[in-house]
Parts: C-alpha cells; structure tokens; sequence
C-alpha cells in the first residue's frame, strides 16, 4: 500500500536517498512511484511501473536536468497503491498545485475530496489527475495563499486549516516553493507533515531529518524515531522538530531508539525473498517455542497479559487475510481446551457487531504489518466499549502495538518481505496455541497430563517443519503438473478448514489462478456443479487419533472422492502413514506424521510451495502480485 519517504538535511543527497527510501517501502506493494525535490522550484519525477523505471527515467534526464536532481537537499517520495484514479503517471505522486508551489505526497483516502474538488474548481484551480491527493495539494495551496495575502501564514496555522478540511484518513508530506518570498521572511527548507489515522514516523539525524510511513525505512538512515500520533501535525527542518497537535497544543518529541534490523532487504540467495521466509519457518517457531522453554505446567505463560482470563466469557478474534485465517485455529482448540465460545469475524465487518462486547469479552487482533486499517479501527472501536484487547503482530513499531500496549504478543517473525504471508501466518498459528494454553491453565480447564502432551507435540514443530522443507523439490514436481490449471477448489473439515483457506488464498495470490476453500461438507450443497476435468481439488485429511478428529478425516476422503467421480483431477494432501483410500486419488502429496490437532501450520507448508513454484513457473511477481499491499492502510 502507498508508501511515503521524506528527507530535508544540508548535503546533496536528497534524491539518493528518496529513491533508496522507496525500496525498502516496495514490499508493501505499489504500481507507481515518485520524487519531488525542492530547489529553486520545486520538481517531480514519477511514472506507472517498478522504481528501477523511476530511476532509469532520472538517470537519462540531461546533464542539467541531472545535475540539478543531485544538488537537491529536500524532497518527498511516494510508492502509489491506486485507490481514486487508475494507475497511471499522471494519477502517481507526488501531486503538485495548480502553480506548482509546492508538493505533496498522501497515503490514506480522502472521503469529501469531491466535494472539496467542486469548491476549488470554482476558484480557479485546475486538476490534472484523478486522484483526492492533488485535492489536498490545491486545498492547502489555497489556504496558504489566502494566509499569505494577509500576512497571517504559519505552517502549523495552515496545516491545522487543512485538517478541518479534510475527512478521512491520511499520511502527508509536503513541501513548498518560498523563493518568491523575499529573504526576511523566507523559511528554511522544511517539510511539513499530518496524521490521521495513517502511518508516519520521523527520523532523526545529524544535521538531516527523516519521515516515512514505515520505521523500517527510516532505520536505514537512522535509529532514532519520534511516532506521530493520529491527529498530530510536524515541520521538520535539517535540524528542528516541531510537533503541535489538531488544536494548536505543543507536542513534546518522544525519541524512540530503535534495533537496527540486520539488512531487511537481503534475499540471502534466495531467488525470492518468499521462499527465503518459508525457509524461515523453523527457525521462527523455533524462538517462540525456546521463550517457553523452562515453563511447565504450573508457571506457565506466553506473556504476561495484563488480563484476567478467568472473568472472559467470550472472546472474538479480528484479522483480515491470512492472519482472520490464522484465528480459526484459536477458535478450533480454545473452544477444545477452556471451553470458551470464540467467534472469528473478518475485521472489515467488527464495526457492525461491536454493540455486543463487554468487559467479560476478550477481543483479540491479529495482524502481521500491525497496520492494517480494518483491524486497527475494529480494535479501537472494541477499545471504546472496555472489552479487554489483547494483539498479536510481527511488528513491536506499528499501530496495533501502540493500540494494546503491553497486552501485544510479538512474535519473532520479524519483517516479512514477500506480499504473501508464510512465515507470520504459521507464527500467529503457534501463538495461538500458546495462547490457548494460557487460558486454559489460568481457567484451570486442562489437566497436566494433557497439558504436557500438548506442549511435547508443539516442540516438536520446527523438527517436522525442517523434515517438511526438504521435500520441496517434490511438490515443485507435483505442482508443476497443475500449473496451468484455471480453478481449484481446496476442501477440508474441522481444523484444517482453516489450511484449506489458506492455501486458496496462497495460489491465488501468487499465481492468480482462482481457487476456493470449502468445507468438505459443503461440496454438495452447490459447489460441486463446477466440478470437472478442469476443476483440481486439493483435499486436506490429516488423521487423529482421537475418535472424533479420525471421523473427521475419513468424512474429508469420502467428500473428496464425491468430487473425483464427477471427473475432478483428485489430490490428496495427507501423512506418511496414512493409507486410507489413498489408491483412489490421482496424486497423494505427503507431510511427516501428525496428529490433525497440531497440523495446520505443517499441512501448509506444501501448498505454500505449490503456490510458489505454480506462481514461478507461471513467470509472476512472486514477491509483489499484482493489485496486492503489504500493508493495507486504508479500509
Ligand atoms: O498485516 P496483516 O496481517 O493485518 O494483513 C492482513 C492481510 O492483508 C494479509 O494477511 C493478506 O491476506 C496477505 N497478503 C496474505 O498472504
């Protein structure tokens, strides 16, 4: 999703570090990107495509042009993820004002810009675009000049003008053109920025200052940040930072120093950075699982929460994509080992049911980036009704973590890269077991004896992962056979619904092949009149060895082979051992023996290879589908 970097210091280096700034913003997912830089104008360079387009196009200006891009000292950089406007070089940022007195770069959604686009229309300002950021830039345009005319400009006063005006969410940075002031009054190089409810952070350097929509970005240059708050207004200059909020209030700074995260950006020889995070998978699980390593059953605690799990009496999980996935698992054993009704509930559709939380609710979010919009609201909204919020995220510098405080579980997943979610998405399954195992043990609902089976069978996780990954090599073979295939279906029961979804959404993320997940159950209720030689269907059984959970798996079989009589390619995913009617299915794809309670995270890992090499094969933007962001900051 769009992505902003900024930089005002005192050595020519503006435009070097923009565009090494816009990197590292790549993997949140964008289709145009662009720079403006302040000299004695103020410039922009952009276009649709990838930076190393941005780049080329810089680098083949004239000598002139080029030089003048070196000498710059300010500037403000964007990766676009389309929302108003196609994706195109105009729609891209930065957007200037109808004078091209400044620049601006938004991240976030504009409700009333057409409203506000009619009243400047009527005052004279031309748009060029599509988009509700070059609103802004003519709408803060305006302000100033009318400020200016009356000798009543200050950059806070306008900034503040413009958030009266402006309905929604929204990330800015802005810079303008003061040469026409005469030198008493004119300002130093600066850049000014506001935020609503998007991400924007500020670097600190010596004698240079950052800002940028990600921690991360910043961190390349340095490890000192200051977190805007919602609501809160900035003008940084080389050497000043100056914080006030929506009402004119002062903010005092709050330095923040940061690890530095060891070269984020570095495939270390992977071709893609997503297989390198598969590859990951045991060595994540692994850190989780050493932080409890000296627990038992009587101290034993994933964190510690400042809940108390024996008052909750239901709890409901909020996510969006692979991590709402990663929920029905808390859902499946919580349910299972405490005996607590938990409700799954997609976090774009939380606001709708909010009315019913209580303090006897838990509400837990999930969320990879820890900056997805849907998420963050849905949260704040249950924050409001005090139901307890608990959070689970790979990122300690996000919004989510802010939100929930020292009720945040961070798992070691660290940053991920690749737009599609492994690494972070088998992370949040293990939280949640642990997680569940909390509840329970405070809720005194499991015996020790189960207790100590359970946690024995998640130690062993990293181990099967390890045996897992070494197979990669067959299911590329296997997958292969399938790459051309238009529409899968993917069918489970029970716990595995869950890996079913997820390997749906893997292969259709990488590959854009459509493909579903379906109850087993629930083939014969309609979806079974697609079914034919085009359609695959991936089935899920993994066996148990308690009655129930093997009943299960045998049901997902039968429906299968329901689905295999009606000329549906047949494959079934499944354990070493487990021989029942395998005969039956055109392709049997194998993982390391498990019981079905522990096997979602295990199940995914071959389908998280097919969708790779499917995706591979298939020559796409493995790392950065189409269309998809990284972090989805807008709702
Ligand atoms: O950052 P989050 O975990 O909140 O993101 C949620 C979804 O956008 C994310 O899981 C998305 O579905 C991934 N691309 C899945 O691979």
């Amino acid at each position: 999703m769009c992505g902003i970097v900024s930089y005002v210091g005192s050595e020519p280096k503006a435009a070097r570090l923009l565009l090494q700034g816009l990197k590292s913003l790549e993997y949140r997912g964008y289709d145009s990107s662009g720079i403006a830089l302040l000299n004695d104008s103020v410039k922009v360079y952009k276009n649709k495509g990838k930076i190393l387009d941005l780049e080329k196009n810089i680098y083949s200006l004239s000598e002139q042009e080029q030089s003048e891009v070196e000498q710059s000292i300010c500037g403000i950089g964007h990766t676009r993820w389309a929302t108003h406007g196609e994706p195109n070089d105009v729609n891209a940022h930065p957007h200037l004002d109808s004078d091209a007195s400044l620049a601006i770069v938004h991240n976030g959604i504009i409700r009333n810009y057409q409203s506000l686009r009619s009243e400047l229309e009527t005052k004279g300002f031309v748009f060029k675009s599509d988009t509700d950021t070059e609103v802004i830039a003519n709408m803060f345009s305006s302000i100033r000049k009318e400020l200016l005319s009356i000798n009543a400009y200050e950059d806070f006063k306008a900034l503040r003008e413009l958030s009266s005006r402006l309905e929604g969410s929204y990330a800015l940075a802005i810079i303008i053109n003061d040469s026409n002031l005469n030198d008493v009054t004119k300002p130093v190089k600066r850049i000014l920025l506001a935020k609503n409810e998007s991400p924007l952070v500020i670097g600190i350097g010596d004698q240079e200052n950052f800002a940028a929509s990600d921690s991360d970005t910043v961190l390349q240059f340095t490890d000192k940040i200051v977190r805007l708050a919602d609501k809160e207004l900035a003008v940084i200059s080389k050497n000043t930072i100056e914080i006030q909020d929506f009402d004119g209030n002062e903010i005092k700074p709050i330095i923040e120093v940061l690890k530095q995260n060891d070269s984020i950006m570095d495939k270390k020889g992977y071709k893609h950075f997503l297989l390198k995070e598969i590859y990951e998978q045991p060595t994540v699980l692994s850190k989780m699982l050493s932080l409890i390593e000296d627990q038992s059953f009587t101290n034993f605690k994933l964190m510690d929460f400042q809940i108390d799990f024996t008052n909750i009496e239901k709890v409901y999980c909020i996510a969006c994509g692979s991590a709402y996935h990663s929920a029905q698992v808390l859902k499946s054993i919580l349910g299972t080992w405490a005996a607590i009704p938990v409700e799954v509930i997609i976090a774009s559709e939380f606001n709708y049911q909010v009315n019913f939380l209580s303090e006897k609710d838990l509400v837990v979010g999930i969320s990879q980036s820890g900056e997805t919009a849907d998420t963050i609201l849905a949260l704040q909204r249950a924050k409001k009704t005090g139901a307890n919020l608990l959070a689970i995220t790979n990122r300690p510098a996000s919004a989510i973590n802010n939100l929930c405080g020292v009720n945040t579980y961070i798992t070691p997943a660290d940053i991920e890269i690749s737009v599609a979610s492994t690494k972070a998405y088998t992370s949040q399954i293990l939280a949640h077991y642990l997680l569940a195992l909390q509840i329970a043990v405070a809720r005194k609902a499991l015996a020790e004896e189960f207790f100590n089976e359970i946690l024995h069978n998640l130690k062993m996780l990293p181990v099967l992962i390890e045996q897992t990954l070494h197979r990669a090599n067959a299911y590329k073979e296997q997958s292969l056979n399938y790459a051309n295939y238009k529409d899968f279906i993917f069918l489970s029961r029970g716990i595995n619904h869950v890996t079913a979804m997820e390997g749906a959404l893997k292969l259709k993320e990488l590959s854009y092949a459509h493909a579903t997940a379906y109850p087993s159950g629930e083939l014969k209720h309609g979806p079974i009149a697609i079914l034919d030689e085009n359609v695959p269907v991936i089935s899920i059984s993994i066996p148990s060895k308690y009655e129930d959970e093997q009943v299960t798996a045998e049901k997902v079989i039968h429906n299968a082979l329901e689905a295999k009589t009606r000329k549906a390619p047949s494959i079934l995913l499944t354990t070493d051992s487990n021989q029942d009617h395998v005969s039956e299915f055109d392709l049997v794809v194998r993982i390391p023996d498990i019981d079905q309670v522990f096997s979602p995270i295990l199940a995914t890992i071959p389908l998280q290879f097919w969708a790779y090499y499917i995706a591979e094969d298939l020559g796409k933007d493995v790392d950065q589908p189409r269309n998809l962001a990284k972090s989805v900051t807008v709702e």
